[in-house]
């Protein structure tokens, strides 16, 4: 009898329990998104792509983001950069990594380097998938600054890395006045956000020390405009300013055309995106790991000029955006106006247990609003 009890439990009850405990690959299809939850991949795991963007090709949505892993050493990529697809944008199969980081010593991108905030953008002239991030060299902290490209044939890679930079060595920025293009300046002779350092910062005082090897790039986007052309958003000048910079036409350099925008404004986080023929710019501060106040911005040429439009978060919560930082606004595939603020809820002491904040984007007299909601789906936008 009890043999016969073993077979059955083995045989009908345990399959059974698996299947309705929700085991592995077990989790419902999401009908709506969920700020702030976990979200589970098709293999039922959290997904894992921090810091992303989201690429739409063939009717299908690409979703790379950083790689993180438990723990406080969390940040620095172990694994490299991960992608996702989704053709519903609710659930995402896991493609595995997209960019790898490599073992070599003293490689750019060796594991322990720091590898953020991917965006990855498609060639049409090239027929190249094109990945941007921001990349800080192993061991050195945040003090590289670097931009780094790589490049691939499918749009899940293998991706092959290029090259770090710091962009636009030996170039000025178009519009900084003809009277400050010059190096002759000494940092260490200004005192930290005084007026007279604030001043600095309008003539471009840090452009100018960093002129010979490239700007500083941290935080960072790339927006491509209906045009083909793509941009380069960057964190630049100790974060202290944006940069707007054009690639070159097959998207793995700069032109060399670039300007700055709200010098001394302390943005990070960059996001643009275009609607009814404006650009617009969703950022944050700079609060380390910390949520602060988004801010917004919008322009009605890409080279500006640039008009503040404050905090696109209201209500509740708004004052630290939802308690998360943008990373991206994903236009949502064949509806016009409607887009998705993609944010990090960061959890600096635990990286892999990051949440992701997606919230509607309404527009309000000309200006972009992101409200909290607990859950919802796109059927927002048909309203
Ligand atoms: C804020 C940035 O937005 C993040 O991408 C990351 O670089 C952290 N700072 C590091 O403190």
């Amino acid at each position: 009898m009890d043999r016969l009890y073993n077979i059955w439990l083995l045989f009908f009850l345990l399959p059974l329990l698996c299947a309705c405990s929700g085991a592995k690959g077990q989790h419902e299809q999401y009908a709506a998104f969920h700020p702030g939850a976990l979200w589970l991949d098709n293999e039922s795991v959290h997904i894992n792509a921090h810091g992303g963007g989201i690429l739409y090709h063939e009717g299908v949505y690409y979703w790379f983001g950083e790689h993180k892993i438990a723990g406080r050493g969390g940040n620095s990529a172990q694994v490299g950069v991960q992608v996702y697809s989704s053709d519903d944008l609710y659930n995402w199969t896991n493609r595995g990594v997209a960019l790898a980081v490599v073992e070599t010593e003293g490689h750019d991108i060796e594991r322990g380097s720091v590898i953020e905030r991917p965006k990855v953008v498609y060639n049409a002239q090239t027929g190249k998938f094109v990945m941007w991030f921001h990349l800080e060299l192993k061991g050195r902290g945040y003090e590289a600054a670097r931009s780094a490209v790589a490049v691939a044939d499918e749009v899940t890679g293998p991706y092959t890395f290029v090259e770090s930079l710091r962009p636009n060595a030996g170039i000025w920025p178009e519009n900084l006045d003809t009277a400050f293009r010059n190096t002759d300046v000494d940092v260490a002779a200004y005192e930290w956000w005084t007026p007279r350092w604030e001043k600095a910062i309008t003539e471009g005082l840090l452009v100018r020390r960093d002129f010979e090897g490239g700007q500083m790039a941290r935080d960072m986007t790339v927006f491509v405009d209906d045009d083909g052309k793509a941009y380069h958003v960057y964190s630049s000048e100790e974060n202290l300013t944006l940069h707007i910079a054009e690639l070159s036409d097959d998207y793995l350099s700069h032109t060399g055309r670039y300007i700055r925008i709200f010098p001394g404004g302390h943005n990070e986080a960059p996001a643009l995106f275009k609607h009814a023929g404006r650009y617009y710019l969703i950022a944050s501060g700079c609060t380390g790991w910390d949520p602060n106040a988004a801010r917004s911005a919008v322009a009605n040429s890409i080279w500006g000029p640039w008009e503040m439009l404050g905090n696109p978060a209201q209500g509740e919560g708004a004052d630290l955006t939802f308690e998360s930082q943008s990373t991206y606004v994903l236009p949502v595939a064949g509806k016009e106006g409607a887009f998705i603020f993609m944010g990090d809820r960061w959890r600096p002491r635990n990286p892999i247990d990051g949440r992701y904040v997606w919230l509607p984007i309404v527009f309000e007299e000309g200006q972009p609003v992101i409200r909290w909601h607990d859950s919802w789906d796109l059927t927002v936008f048909d309203k």
